[in-house]
């Protein structure tokens, strides 16, 4: 999608190095990212610099042909593949990359080795890209149904950042979004701001500003009143981690939008490509939650009228906070699940009739 006007991906390799946005920085800055080395990609994922499930398992997928760049000993690339696995626990295309590329880097000659890697990280990121495109075609068909019947502007309302940035392009909450809006429907979107990191606020409003669709960021705890107003038709988020049941771990504040919808018969869709499916757990309390640093949430930062980035402590100093990054909600609260396959009732026979 397009930032200034120009197209980008969220990453990309060129002359040896791997490339990406720097999210930390937006959206007050816009800086191009070169990681180098394995540990330049695990830091990159642990500090966030790509964030959001399909990026990190991309981000992942480069950081171990990154590792066979460095250095391709069968053992090194094994702990690499460990250390990576461990950079951020919630979202499973991180494992699912890392997997994926170990087989195929399996039995491989050494001298062919870099050449493999690289071709199957770009795969990956390719593959996730089309897979991104397909849920925008196939959730474009629950707005204009709505837009059928309303015959005004519908109105998204969206949580964390699940949006191109989240992706390598597209994203899966605003792929639909983007869809409806190439084909000339009406869409506005409500933006969580999605404390503490502010994704929804910096990087979902950024990047529908960019591609121009009318949207307005809320505080996190504003959906329910529009809700009970009438004022969103719809939900889209995206997910970390769904489960074969249907159960869906996403940013922490998903929870409570899936019942605000729910108490007042908005429709809550959750959008995600076949890497974010974890078939082998199967209770939501044996999903690994991140707990982060409680900084984010005592800390903000901004830039100040020279333009500068100021981090300021907003919280009494002897406050203690605690910083749950993820929650779950249930498949009962999940109106759809729109895939690259198709949209699916949030369970293990609706998921396995487009699956497996
Ligand atoms: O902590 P983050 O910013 O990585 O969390 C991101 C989300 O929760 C997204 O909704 C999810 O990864 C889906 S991205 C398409």
């Amino acid at each position: 999608m397009r930032i200034e006007g120009k197209e980008y991906r969220t990453i990309w390799f060129e002359n040896n190095i791997v490339k990406i946005i720097d999210q930390t920085k937006l959206p007050h800055q816009f800086v191009i990212k070169e990681l180098k080395t394995i540990n330049d990609a695990i830091n990159a994922i642990k500090i966030m610099e790509v964030r959001g499930a399909p990026l990190i398992g991309g981000t992942a997928a480069y950081g171990l042909a990154l590792a066979v760049q460095e250095n391709n000993d069968p053992e090194f690339i094994k702990k690499s593949a460990k250390k990576l696995i461990q950079s951020r626990p919630t979202a499973i295309n991180l494992k699912w990359a890392v997997d994926r590329m170990i087989k195929k880097l399996t039995g491989i000659n050494s001298d062919q080795l870099l050449s493999i890697a690289l071709n199957e990280a770009k795969e990956i990121c390719d593959e996730d890209e089309k897979f991104c495109e397909n849920i925008g075609i196939n959730g474009l068909k629950v707005i204009e149904e709505i837009y059928n019947k309303k015959k005004d502007t519908v109105n998204i309302l969206t949580h964390c950042n699940a949006g191109w940035l989240a992706t390598i392009n597209w994203g899966t909450a605003t792929s639909p979004i983007y869809h409806a809006h190439k084909k000339g429907i009406p869409v506005h979107v409500w933006v969580d701001e999605t404390r503490p990191r502010n994704q929804g606020a910096n990087l979902t409003s950024y990047e529908l500003n960019e591609e121009e669709i009318p949207n307005t960021i809320i505080a996190d705890n504003t959906g329910g009143i529009l809700m009970q107003r009438g004022e969103v038709d719809m939900c889209i988020v995206g997910t970390d981690r769904t489960l074969s049941n249907g159960d869906v771990c996403n940013k922490i504040g998903t929870y409570l939008k899936a019942l605000a919808a729910h108490d007042n018969n908005v429709p809550f869709y959750v959008a995600l490509p076949s890497s974010t499916i974890d078939w082998d757990i199967k209770d939501a309390k044996d999903i690994p939650i991140e707990e982060r640093n409680s900084e984010e949430l005592s800390h903000v930062e901004g830039i100040d009228e020279s333009n500068e980035v100021k981090k300021v402590l907003i919280y009494p100093k002897k406050s203690k906070a605690k910083n749950l990054a993820f929650d779950v909600t249930p498949a009962k609260y999940v109106t759809g699940l729109i895939t690259e396959r198709g949209i699916t009732v949030a369970s293990f026979d609706g998921l396995k009739k487009l699956f497996k």
